[in-house]
């Protein structure tokens, strides 16, 4: 059994009532350290790249944002079309448009100033010294709630090789460079399938001080191809996978790692649905992101989402989804 399951929590996620005075429910979670109303969060790359965006979706009901990931300097990102709708989800290739660490932690203090709700700061860097610059010089700005590094991206292969989350010793590398300029913000770091070993990443950055896990990133790149032109559909070409075709992926990503490690887990990728949430929260998840979901289901999904959860709960005779997370592995 793993680490995260105690016999009480197992007996209860299998179904046993629990007796005696009836205590409301509670959707909050901790996650490193950090209370979220709801473990929704909004994950990165989606609406979050203003302060008005990342509003209208902390009022929609999520427990936390996400920010699009930042670098040190501005970038366009790859040019348009750069997102593609498919039958099943989406294929993206944006490259990490975003207008700098300067303008983002501006939008992020806007946000702060508004909200209570708990933010996620996003950054990505193109090298190792990156990743430690750019996290201090946006800590040096502001103090989001957490702080995301971003090692995944599967859309900027050709400017900067592979992304780092396909090699364990540069998670480690990255991890233990960015908790040094971190000054003590929790930090988690956002993976990727495209490596040999999830399980192996995810050990890796915890033994370098990561305090939580992001998993997964889009999948792939995949390609979509216009049948009349005869070429690519994106102006990258490539571009990752998102939304329900990659739920199983995630879940299974979660189910991994929550047998390799003890720091708490954003399960992240394919949630269209209320029941996909909780999907990932027994398989392991602490918190759930949800990205391309708004897309098909509109930040209603936010709302349904913790009503269906609250329900299931309450039904349950469960007080926390604590009886729930990682109740799958038995
Ligand atoms: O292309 C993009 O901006 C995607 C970023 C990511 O998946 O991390």
């Amino acid at each position: 059994m793993s680490p995260h399951l105690s016999t009480d929590r197992h007996r209860a996620a299998a179904g046993d009532r629990v007796t005696g005075p009836p205590t409301p429910p509670s959707l909050a979670v901790r996650l490193a350290g950090v209370t979220l109303a709801s473990p929704l969060v909004l994950a990165s790359g989606v609406m979050g790249l203003s302060a008005s965006s990342l509003e209208r979706v902390a009022a929609a009901g999520a427990g936390a944002v996400t920010t699009k990931s930042c670098g040190l300097e501005e970038r366009q990102g790859h040019p348009c079309p750069a997102i593609l709708p498919f039958a099943h989800g989406l294929l993206n290739a944006v490259g990490l448009a975003n207008p700098g660490l300067d303008e983002m932690a501006a939008e992020i203090a806007a946000f702060q100033a508004r909200t209570p709700v708990p933010l996620i700061a996003s950054i990505f860097a193109k090298n190792e010294a990156g990743f430690a610059e750019a996290a201090g010089r946006l800590l040096e700005r502001v103090t989001p709630a957490l702080l995301e590094v971003n090692v995944s991206c599967p859309n900027v292969a050709s400017e900067f090789g592979q992304p780092f989350a396909a090699d364990a010793d540069a998670c480690g590398r990255i991890t233990a460079a960015v908790k040094a300029r971190a000054r003590g913000i929790p930090v988690a770091v956002k993976l990727s399938l495209q490596c040999p070993s999830l399980a192996h990443v995810g050990r890796a950055c915890q033994d370098a001080g990561a305090d939580a896990l992001t998993a997964i990133n889009s999948v792939g790149p995949g390609m979509l191809i216009d049948i009349d032109v005869r070429r690519p559909i994106l102006a990258n070409q490539v571009g990752g996978l998102s939304g329900a075709a990659i739920l199983p992926l995630a879940v299974r990503a979660v189910w991994d790692l929550f047998q390799a490690v003890t720091i708490p887990i954003i399960g992240t990728g394919g949630v269209t649905r209320p029941e996909d949430a909780l999907q990932l929260i027994l398989a392991g998840a602490t918190a759930v992101g949800i990205g391309t979901g708004i897309y098909t289901g509109g930040l209603e999904l936010f709302a349904a989402t913790n009503a269906f959860l609250a329900d299931r709960l309450a039904h349950g005779g469960l007080p926390s989804l604590d009886a729930l997370r990682g109740a799958a592995h038995g």
